[in-house]
């Protein structure tokens, strides 16, 4: 019911079956439904619902008296270097890291489409969970982005999981570029039960096969930038490579995907993902980058800043809030910083401003895709700690605030180890010019 009221949440008209006309009242948008979309058994679960559609809606009108914003330097070259901008698909777009990058590209002159089932705000109403930051409806907030810079954000609103939709999503735009955050993102969620489990893995290794499949059908050209893991290689006890290693074996060598131990149901759908898109890359000539990405830090960037309703989520519970922001809402209420077991896990993180932002959609997605049949694998992060570390930061940055934060250790309901070797390698994004924002030089 949640999904039904989300999407009638808008004040459009709906008429089947026809392709958006376009309109010019000032950011009014045109609501059209494509076809009905088949549901997932999550949906057909949770919501009883027997037939879920599948919207397009266009803020398809200039709004008079506004005019878009110029680029500066590099970006402006890249967004334009060909006669008309470049056109990319964020799937997964109202998400966390999905609206952020939608409306950074917008505002450099990119043509964005969102396409999202709107599906992580069924899981908050499910488990009763909410993100801290209110965050308004998609339709409100391409509406409201319409208003404050006259810039179309095209939003289709259905399932990847369903390829009819998601071809009429395909044909219609016509990406350049598919930047792919749709998916099931949470290991605790992915681990709760067989239903749960099921469903992430066929919600995200069957999307990304139907991205794949749309990206053959309809625009080979189109580059995959498609968002991995950090966890998906576990914790070896060497060094993590980028995707790759070189291995000598009975005295032959040859360079073979790095071996991959996930340690979730969740990590162990990207790992499946990242095999199916190296497989078409070779088979169909399909030029892909893997972003296996660190955990993603970070509110406001310069677009989420310019308005409430354009406000990002902040998860902050214990099945999608990472440690880090659980850390900073503990220490703001007063609460001991819970620390899971020996809290000597490592994990990697970026901040969301400065890669997803303005380094990497920029640099790999647009100006540097990967060439016909190749699967890049970039490491996505820009430093890593031990849970205790992170705890430590909180500590300090709390100080400084005169909070007195304390932290606790509590038995860690995960199955991993509690101090290991960790050393992953990330000089790709370095290469191409990361210059990285470090929270361990905010808290100093
Ligand atoms: N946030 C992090 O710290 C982090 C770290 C590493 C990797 N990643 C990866 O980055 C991506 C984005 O993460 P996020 O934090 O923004 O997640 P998110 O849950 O906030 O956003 C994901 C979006 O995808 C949509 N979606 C899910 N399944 C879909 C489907 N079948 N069809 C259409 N839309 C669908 C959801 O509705 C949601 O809006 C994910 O693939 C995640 O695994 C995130």
């Amino acid at each position: 019911m949640r999904m039904a009221h989300l999407i009638t949440n808008c004040s459009f008209s709906a008429s089947p079956a026809v392709k958006a006309p376009t309109r010019s009242t000032s950011y009014c948008c045109n609501f059209v439904q494509l076809q009905n979309s088949k549901p997932s058994n999550l949906f057909n679960k949770s919501c009883s619902m027997k037939q879920r559609k599948s919207y397009v809606i266009r803020a398809s009108a200039a709004v008079q008296g506004q005019t878009q914003t110029p680029l500066t330097g590099s970006q402006e070259a890249s967004a334009h270097s060909s006669s008309k901008p470049k056109k990319v698909m964020v799937i997964g777009g109202d998400g966390y890291c999905g609206w952020a990058t939608a409306l950074h590209l917008s505002n450099k002159g990119y043509e964005v489409a969102i396409v999202d089932n709107l599906v992580r705000r069924l899981y908050d109403h499910q488990l009763g969970l909410d993100s801290l930051t209110p965050i308004t409806s998609i339709q409100n907030r391409v509406r409201r982005w319409k208003a404050l810079t006259g810039k179309t954000i095209q939003l289709y609103v259905g399932d990847i999981c369903d390829f009819e939709f998601l071809s009429e999503a395909f044909k219609s735009f016509e990406p350049d570029a598919a930047v792919h955050f749709g998916e099931q993102r949470s290991a605790p969620y992915s681990m709760i039960d067989r239903s749960r489990a099921v469903y992430t893995q066929h919600n995200n290794v069957i999307g990304t096969l139907n991205v794949l499949f749309a990206i053959k059908e309809y625009s080979e050209e189109c580059h995959l930038v498609k968002l991995g893991t950090m966890g998906e290689y576990g914790t070896p006890n060497i060094d993590i490579e980028e995707g790759f290693i070189t291995i000598t074996h009975n005295g032959r060598t040859d360079t073979l995907p790095y071996p991959k131990q996930a340690s979730s149901f969740y990590h162990l759908s990207k790992v499946h993902d990242s095999h199916n898109i190296a497989f078409t890359c070779k088979a169909w000539g399909i030029r892909a980058t893997d972003l296996n990405q660190g955990v993603v830090y970070g509110l406001k960037t310069d677009e989420t800043a310019m308005h409430e309703e354009l406000s990002n989520r902040f998860d902050y519970d214990a099945v999608f809030g990472t440690a880090l922001n659980r850390f900073c809402v503990q220490a703001a209420v007063g609460h001991p910083l819970t620390v899971y077991g020996k809290g000597g896990q490592v994990c990697e993180i970026i901040h969301l401003k400065f890669v997803l932002c303005n380094l990497f959609i920029i640099k790999l997605a647009i100006a540097n895709p990967a060439k016909p049949g190749e699967f890049r694998v970039f490491n996505q992060f820009t430093e890593q700690f031990s849970v205790n570390e992170l705890a430590k930061l909180v500590t300090a940055a709390g100080a400084k605030l005169g909070l007195d934060v304390q932290t606790k250790s509590v038995p860690n309901p995960r199955v991993e180890a509690e101090e290991h070797y960790y050393n992953a390698k990330h000089t790709k994004l370095i290469e191409l010019g990361l210059v990285p924002h470090l929270l361990s030089g905010l808290a100093t």
